[in-house]
């Protein structure tokens, strides 16, 4: 039995596509909390699917990665720290306070909804564990030591170290707000990391790689969106930090971007082949099993809400897919064996496919005009409109 879970955000309004392994796509959200107490159901997947002699190529192009990849990575020096954008501890406790207050006076305008979308985007980024194990699990590119000098190693580890900044700064800055339920947010997390996740990327780091390219760019899309609304909403500092997470999920879909690119050049076909993979699967949002301990749709229902309110939708899904596929000028692309071509035809004609299944899914809900409330604990059980 092959049962996948696969709640792409899009997956609210984005209606299957077809595919040629039909099985693969037998998806539902499993209540998240089976998920946390036993990974069986994913144990019948694929677990190696990149040919090893394929190993040979990433170790080929280590010279490559120092060369184009490594040089993405910000000097530690270079960085921002979280505590650049929050109240200073280290004033004396009236001038911190005073910090405080301006902060929760700047966020006091927010509606629920943002919030609700920043915590689950706060949440996503603190399941960091799981996606260095992800990486680390991908053929060929894994880290053998914990220290190792591969630059595939290299980037991993700093890649983690400048993720790990966002999720620290969203919680911290959440915190203060005062406008969330703190401990509910952490036990959110807490599931998350247990449940791991399944992004239908097989240990093969071609696939692994498409799927970092999307997620990130994915991520660039929604803090960016995170940014614009906390400017329109009154928090200028908010919406700077959003800002300052988004350009580093730039440069890191860059050099994802980058690595597929130079598959596509080395390995056309299996590039190719494993572009059309990913996208037949869907993109799985990387927290797609969380759970607050309370509903078990948790992730459907803050997707949502970040439909909603315009952080990332069924058309960002489109546009990411579009802008990937004239990026690795996928339509241009020659020399494909038979197989590669049909993946090639396959993932070219799938944003305006997906664009007017979302069209005739937006006109159907249109009609029906069904809304229905849900509580959210992380706002402290408050009732928000779908
Ligand atoms: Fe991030
Ligand atoms: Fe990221």
């Amino acid at each position: 039995m092959q049962i996948r879970t696969c709640h792409s955000i899009t997956t609210q309004t984005l209606p299957q596509l077809p595919c040629s392994s039909r099985k693969a796509h037998h998806r539902h959200l499993l209540p998240p909390l089976n998920a946390a107490v036993s990974a069986a159901p994913f144990k019948a997947r694929k677990a190696h699917s990149m040919p090893p002699e394929k190993k040979e190529i990433f170790k080929s192009l280590e010279g490559w990665a120092s060369e184009w990849v490594l040089p993405l990575l910000k000097p530690v020096e270079q960085c921002w720290q979280p505590q650049n954008f929050l109240p200073d501890p280290s004033l004396p406790h009236e001038e911190f306070s005073h910090q405080v207050k301006e902060l929760r006076e700047r966020t006091k305008e927010l509606p629920d909804e943002y919030f609700v979308v920043l915590v689950g985007d706060m949440v996503t980024e603190d399941a960091l564990p799981t996606y260095q194990t992800m990486i680390n699990n991908l053929d060929g590119v894994k880290d053998d030591s914990g220290t190792s000098p591969s630059p595939w190693a290299v980037w991993t580890r700093a890649w983690t170290a400048e993720e790990n900044r966002h999720g620290d700064l969203l919680r911290t800055y959440l915190y203060l707000s005062g406008r969330v339920d703190m401990a509910k947010v952490e036990k959110t997390v807490h599931y998350l990391i247990s449940a791991g996740m399944d992004p239908g990327t097989d240990n093969n780091p071609y696939l692994g790689f498409v799927y970092t390219s999307f997620q990130e760019r994915a991520t660039f899309v929604a803090h960016g969106n995170t940014a614009r609304l906390a400017k329109e909403g009154g928090d200028p500092v908010l919406a700077r930090l959003c800002g300052t997470i988004a350009a580093d999920e730039k440069r890191h879909e860059n050099a994802y971007s980058r690595i597929v690119e130079k598959l596509l050049e080395v390995d056309p076909t299996g590039a190719m082949v494993a572009i059309g993979n990913m996208m037949e699967k869907k993109i799985t949002m990387p927290a797609h099993l969380m759970y607050d301990g309370d509903d078990p749709r948790l992730f459907e229902h803050y997707s949502a809400v970040a439909q909603r309110i315009g952080v990332y939708t069924a058309n960002d899904y489109a546009d990411i897919l579009e802008f990937l596929v004239e990026r690795w000028r996928l339509e241009k692309l020659e020399g494909l064996m038979a197989e590669g071509k049909r993946a090639q035809d396959f993932v070219c004609g799938l944003a305006p496919r997906i664009r007017r299944l979302q069209e005739r899914a937006d006109e159907r809900a249109r009609k029906m005009k069904k809304h229905h409330g849900v509580k959210f604990s992380w706002i402290f059980n408050k009732e928000l409109l779908l």
